[in-house]
């Protein structure tokens, strides 16, 4: 019996990527009669990547294995291709796969173009206008974006972007974003802290704020400013714990660990695997970040985001009056930190639950859409 299944190759190589990828692996291998699924992780993060697997229990077929420390964007490129081309030389696909602005994701893009598969850009459409800002991930999306076939919008605003850029309205689907169903999945699995401390926070009744920060254009004196603010806004407030996800990147911590180890009700904690994350997230008071993701699922959970930067691809949560763009100047983020934890309507202002990147479902609505191919 020939094996008439759609191919499909799935690829990630970033721990955000491999959290919103998660949802639609599992929706395609859920239909083994219509999919046939390839996973290939390019290794883009090591150890980030590798508990994201094990949360959702995938198995990668084929893991390039590319990271480096301090890998250079050239690096990522190049290296990333040259593995996916030699993949998709031996295992030829119907379908292509990635989500979102990172390398990886435009290599995955570029690599099916060289082999004539068509490509399904899950997260399609998000735009901030500005080349450098997300440096290199807004050009990542709109490179990624000319080689779609498929351009899977998170929302409606998403699809306006597309169409204005003149991508035909047939080939955009609007799905929602599929860090809500990632989200959904683990948001009740329960959760206990080994780590004493952490433990502890979670227990407490201290206003908890959140923190991560890694982004290149923040990298320099926007962290400066960013740790310079967490500082005083940890001997202002003794009724808040701040708790600082470092990302793994050295250039963070170099800026970070000095200016905030070891003072009174500041935590910089290692990354913590996805569940505890969400974990946290559902404990905030507050969370201050530059990630996209966590702009994404903050609003589900109901708690207000304060985000590090100048631009947002994610104007959605900004509308919606759960997010607020406040850049990295010290004196802005002491500003509206302060009048979060101090002005109780201000706080209440920004704490309704909304959720502007959908409900979940956006796994199966792009298996759909990729079943209508056979
Ligand atoms: C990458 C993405 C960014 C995404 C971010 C999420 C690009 C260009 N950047 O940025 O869009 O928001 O991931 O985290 O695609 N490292 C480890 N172990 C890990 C992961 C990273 O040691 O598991 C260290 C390595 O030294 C590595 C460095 O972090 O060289 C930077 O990783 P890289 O993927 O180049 O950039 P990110 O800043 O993580």
């Amino acid at each position: 019996m020939p094996d008439n299944r759609i191919r499909v190759l799935c690829v990630f190589g970033t721990r955000p990527d491999a959290i919103k990828m998660a949802p639609v692996v599992l929706e395609l291998q859920r239909r083994p009669e219509t999919f046939a699924v390839r996973v290939v992780v390019t290794g883009q993060h090591r150890e980030q990547l590798a508990q994201v697997l094990s949360v959702f229990n995938l198995k990668p077929d084929h893991d390039l294995a590319i990271m480096q420390h301090g890998q250079t964007l050239a690096e990522i490129t190049t290296r990333s291709l040259t593995g996916l081309d030699a993949d998709l030389k031996e295992y030829p696909a119907d379908v292509c796969l990635a989500q979102g602005d990172t390398t990886t994701t435009f290599v995955a893009a570029l690599a099916a173009f060289y082999h004539k598969v068509p490509f399904g850009h899950i997260e399609a459409g998000l735009r901030t206008g500005n080349p450098y800002d997300p440096f290199p991930e807004e050009m990542n999306r709109r490179l990624a974006g000319v080689l779609t076939t498929w351009h899977f919008a998170p929302t409606e605003p998403s699809r306006q972007n597309l169409l204005a850029e003149g991508v035909a309205s047939t080939s955009i689907y609007v799905t929602g974003n599929t860090s809500i169903d990632a989200l959904k999945t683990v948001a009740s699995r329960p959760y206990t802290f080994d780590d004493t401390t952490l433990h502890a926070l979670m227990e407490s009744d201290k206003r908890l704020i959140l923190v991560t920060a890694h982004r290149r254009e923040n990298w320099g004196a926007p962290m400066s400013n960013i740790g310079h603010a967490l500082r005083t806004l940890a001997e202002e407030f003794a009724d808040c714990e701040i708790v600082v996800a470092l990302h793994k990147n050295p250039i963070v911590r170099e800026t970070l660990c000095p200016l905030l180890e070891g003072r009174p009700r500041l935590h910089l904690i290692e990354p913590p695997d996805y569940v505890p994350f969400v974990k946290l997230m559902q404990r905030a008071h507050l969370i201050l970040t530059d990630s996209g993701r966590v702009q994404e699922e903050a609003p589900s959970l109901g708690v207000p985001i304060l985000v590090l930067r100048r631009t947002t691809e994610r104007p959605e949560g900004v509308t919606a009056g759960t997010a607020k763009l406040i850049g990295t100047e010290l004196e802005d983020i002491l500003r509206e930190a302060r009048t979060l934890l101090t002005v109780p309507s201000a706080y209440a202002q920004m704490a309704h639950t909304v959720n502007p990147y959908g409900e979940g479902g956006a796994a199966p609505l792009i298996a759909d859409v990729l079943s209508r191919l056979r």
